[in-house]
């Protein structure tokens, strides 16, 4: 997928972008909330920044896992509202001709005939500029909004999502490039020997297709997946063109990439048919002081409770009901049992002290949750430049968790890209218009 050394640039705009972030200085000033204005604007940032990808993230449901149900989050502007971004695209898509769309939609919940004929639908809208983040979904509150009492356990959530994507790409495959023929002479729109059906039974799904839509400018949206489990990884090993992966120290980067590497193999493929964005957390200033400021602001605006909060949500767990003396290397059957986030829990087990203690990781989290710098332009360059080494130099990264929006993809834009240009590793211009085509490059 990403043939050359270059640095691939996303932003990660889930709801990471409002996460206590509508009442910090400088953040949505003069927007609407979830108005198309602000999504447009993102957008022209991104292009400016040569950015390759603006991603959506999605999980159907109002966070409920923390204290009193729902109330705390929605209080403190904690993942709500939840949108469904896809409308937004098409306007993004105007706004910014070259950049490409990441939207996420779930191999659990949503039928896989729907999910190729609209990421096709929107691959023709945006000129093959899409991608879909294909996810198992590991929020215990959406499968009540989907029609489940629980949520699936891991290993079967896995299983559904191998036949889910299987039968997405026969059917974004059932078309042949060349079906159409538009003879107006001979009256021949299409040839029906290269439309093809798929004839899918399966144990979640019977498919028969073909799928009624051409195969895109960029043949097909690109293909992105973000678990870290070992079927996590074997899933992305197998079908994906993208990974998305949250190591938080180079030594781990490195070690993913290993994994990566075999499993691509061990799949018929090669490593560089699957590049990765790892995931960072930037804060850039002009100068380190500055950078710092930022940051300190960020935190001070911050409720108490934040980064219990995002815990309690990620590993599906009550983390207001814990003695917060209680240390990590005791909460691992806990979390296990919840069967949801496993992967990156196994990855805090490796990258943080097991002694340390609740309260601690809590007040740490919101921060420090993912691979992060905070920094000058040349300090936060380095660092980049470290990650993307480590990682085998085969992808990007996806930024994370802003201190203000648009304002941290001002900064990057405008301070980083610079730097990293100067340095050969991110592109001057576009060269190309399709999403396939930028990461190709
Ligand atoms: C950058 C990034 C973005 C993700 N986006 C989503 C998302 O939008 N929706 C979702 O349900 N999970 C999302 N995930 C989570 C993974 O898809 C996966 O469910 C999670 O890591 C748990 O699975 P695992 O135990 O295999 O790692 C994301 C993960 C990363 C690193």
């Amino acid at each position: 997928m990403c043939v050359s050394d270059a640095i691939h640039l996303a932003i990660d705009s889930s709801f990471i972008h409002t996460d206590h972030l509508w009442c910090t200085p400088g953040s949505w000033v003069n927007y609407h909330y979830y108005g198309p204005d602000f999504y447009e604007e993102l957008a022209r940032i991104a292009q400016r920044g040569m950015f390759d990808m603006i991603f959506f993230g999605d999980a159907a449901e109002t966070p409920e896992n923390f204290g009193d149900g729902y109330a705390t989050p929605l209080r403190e502007g904690y993942r709500w509202p939840k949108h469904d971004m896809m409308p937004m695209i098409p306007l993004m898509a105007k706004a910014a001709p070259n950049l490409g769309f990441g939207l996420t939609m779930s191999t659990t919940y949503q039928h896989p005939f729907h999910v190729a004929r609209l990421f096709s639908s929107l691959d023709h809208v945006t000129g093959g500029r899409v991608g879909w983040n294909a996810v198992t979904s590991a929020y215990k509150n959406e499968a009540a909004n989907w029609g489940f009492d629980t949520m699936l356990p891991p290993q079967e959530r896995y299983a559904k999502a191998g036949e889910h994507l299987k039968v997405v790409v026969d059917l974004w495959n059932s078309v042949e490039a060349d079906a159409i023929i538009m003879d107006r002479d001979n009256g021949i729109f299409a040839d029906p020997s290269k439309v093809h059906l798929i004839n899918h039974e399966g144990h979640y799904f019977k498919v028969r297709g073909p799928l009624p839509c051409l195969p895109s400018r960029q043949g097909k949206p690109i293909i992105i997946q973000a678990g870290q489990s070992e079927d996590g990884m074997n899933l992305a090993a197998k079908y994906a063109d993208m990974q998305f992966v949250s190591r938080r120290t180079n030594k781990s980067i490195a070690a993913h990439r290993a994994v990566l590497d075999e499993l691509t193999v061990k799949h018929g493929r090669q490593p560089r048919d699957l590049g990765v964005f790892w995931q960072v957390r930037v804060v850039a200033g002009e100068t380190r002081e500055d950078a710092i400021r930022k940051e300190r602001r960020f935190v001070d605006g911050l409720p108490a409770n934040a980064g219990l909060i995002e815990l309690s949500f990620q590993f599906g767990f009550d983390f207001s009901k814990l003695d917060g003396k209680m240390k990590l290397v005791d909460m691992v059957d806990m979390i296990k049992a919840q069967k949801t986030y496993w992967g990156p829990f196994e990855e805090l087990l490796k990258t943080e002290d097991p002694d340390t203690e609740i309260e601690d990781l809590g007040r740490r989290w919101i921060t420090e949750r993912s691979n992060f710098i905070v920094g000058s332009v040349k300090e936060v360059a380095d660092h980049i430049e470290g990650v993307h080494e480590a990682g085998g130099r085969n992808g990007g990264i996806i930024l994370t968790k802003s201190y203000s929006a648009h304002g941290a993809l001002r900064d990057f834009a405008e301070l980083v890209v610079p730097e990293l240009q100067r340095r050969g590793l991110v592109r001057k211009e576009y060269v190309h218009d399709t999403l396939r085509a930028n990461l190709n490059s």
